[in-house]
């Protein structure tokens, strides 16, 4: 399973980057926003950054301004993965779109149904969104298991991204579900590094290992 920063902001690519386990970006409207930067140069500097595919999103409403926008978001970068809404004018541009080896990200998707709609328009990927899901009081894990199982058995080459992750459970539940990549937020991706006993120990052996240095230097031993 690949593992993906959702983000736009580029402070937070480099932090993860440096790991060596970024396998691409995922973005949205509102993550784009909170950049408060010239959009074409903001969305142009993330794809630079990302050594892997970088959702951009489309904002407009209609199949063929869908369409159209997503021709140049698709030009930003040759890394550029173009997203459209899970909607009949999202997936009819979405479809055009891939029809011209163009990479789309179906995103909001919630149900396996829409899923099905996304692998057959030919989408590079199909994004549901499991905390949203969780937020509404539904099982978010359940429809990623039942997404994974349904292209499974279709033989479906549409990669399914895992988004709206909020805690480690989640990266480790979509990977036994079986995702193919998991997107996540900066604060998830270092969590995903910690545990205490790491830190207990890494602090023993290190408390033991300058004591033997320092009984070097006296002659000690
Ligand atoms: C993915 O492409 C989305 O940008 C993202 O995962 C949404 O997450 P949220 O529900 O935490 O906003």
């Amino acid at each position: 399973m690949k593992l993906f920063l959702d983000t736009a902001n580029l402070e937070e690519i480099r932090e993860i980057k440096k790991w060596g386990v970024l396998g691409g970006l995922t973005s949205n409207p509102t993550l784009i926003a909170r950049e408060h930067s010239d959009i074409e140069t903001h969305m142009k500097a993330l794809c630079a950054e990302v050594d892997g595919p970088v959702s951009l999103e489309t904002t407009e409403e209609t199949a063929d301004a869908i369409y159209e926008q997503g021709l140049q978001l698709a030009q930003v970068a040759s890394n550029a993965v173009v997203k459209v809404a899970m909607t009949p004018d999202g997936i009819s541009a979405g479809k055009r779109l891939a029809d011209q080896g163009i990479p789309v990200n179906v995103t909001l998707t919630f149900s396996p149904a829409q899923a099905i709609l996304a692998a057959e328009i030919g989408a590079t990927y199909v994004s549901p969104f499991l905390g949203r899901l969780d937020d509404v009081g539904a099982d978010g894990m359940y429809v990623l298991r039942e997404i994974c199982e349904i292209y499974e058995m279709q033989g479906y080459d549409t990669l399914v991204l895992a988004a709206s992750l909020r805690h480690p459970m989640h990266v480790i539940e979509a990977a036994k579900a079986g995702a193919d990549v998991a997107t996540m937020p900066y604060s998830v991706f270092t969590q995903l590094v910690k545990h205490p006993l790491t830190d207990v120990g890494l602090e023993k052996f290190l408390s033991d290992w300058n004591k033997l240095q320092k009984e070097l230097k006296e002659g000690v031993h």
